[in-house]
């Protein structure tokens, strides 16, 4: 069995790569992480050691700009045989010159139900703040509009009376380390390898 390969962009914790790692050591899981770039370093990198996938951090410091750094990620990517990029976390935003190059192939994982909380690092809190009855998770394709690409999947989180940011968080994440696994398994079904 030919499984697709993805490329995972991160800057945090790396708990949603973690959970595709994990869903990938099963043999008849039909995506394997080929790959890990962070544009900082983070934690998450450690999960991509752990379980010896190539990793590497391509920090904006060492380029002229954004443009060059984010096109040399994209480079490496190519390298790596990426049909999938999965931002898991990934807390920059992608350069047009990099979207086209996997257009349709770059998905995002936000903790929201959007487009509710869209365009911002602190959806959680926000939801919090705002009073809403239910907040959630979104999968969806990234396009050059920031978090506004097609909604591919959404798991919804009721807000209890109690919550803290943190429980809040916490039960969000727990969705989204079920969903991820379960959306690149079905894209898996249908991404085309990239023309060589
Ligand atoms: C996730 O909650 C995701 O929705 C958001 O950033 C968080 C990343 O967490 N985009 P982790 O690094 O996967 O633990």
């Amino acid at each position: 069995m030919s499984r697709l390969r993805v490329g995972v962009l991160v800057s945090g914790q790396g708990s949603n790569l973690q959970a595709l790692i994990q869903a990938a050591r099963d043999p008849m899981y039909p995506a394997r992480v080929a790959v890990v770039l962070a544009n900082h370093d983070c934690p998450a990198l450690e999960h991509a050691r752990k379980a010896a996938i190539t990793r590497a951090v391509f920090r904006l410091a060492d380029y002229p700009d954004r443009r060059t750094r984010d096109v040399e990620m994209a480079r490496t990517l190519r390298f790596h045989g990426v049909e999938l990029v999965v931002c898991a976390g990934y807390d920059a935003i992608l350069v047009p010159a990099f979207t086209r190059q996997f257009a349709g192939r770059i998905i995002n994982i936000h903790p929201s139900l959007l487009p509710a909380f869209s365009g911002t690092m602190d959806a959680v809190a926000m939801a919090l703040e705002s009073g809403v009855a239910e907040t959630g998770c979104t999968l969806h394709v990234v396009t050059d509009d920031v978090d506004a690409g097609p909604i591919i999947a959404q798991r919804r989180v009721p807000v209890r009376p109690d919550e803290t940011v943190e429980s809040l968080r916490a039960r969000i994440q727990e969705e989204e380390h079920t969903l991820l696994p379960v959306v690149v398994r079905r894209l898996a079904g249908q991404v085309l390898p990239l023309p060589v």
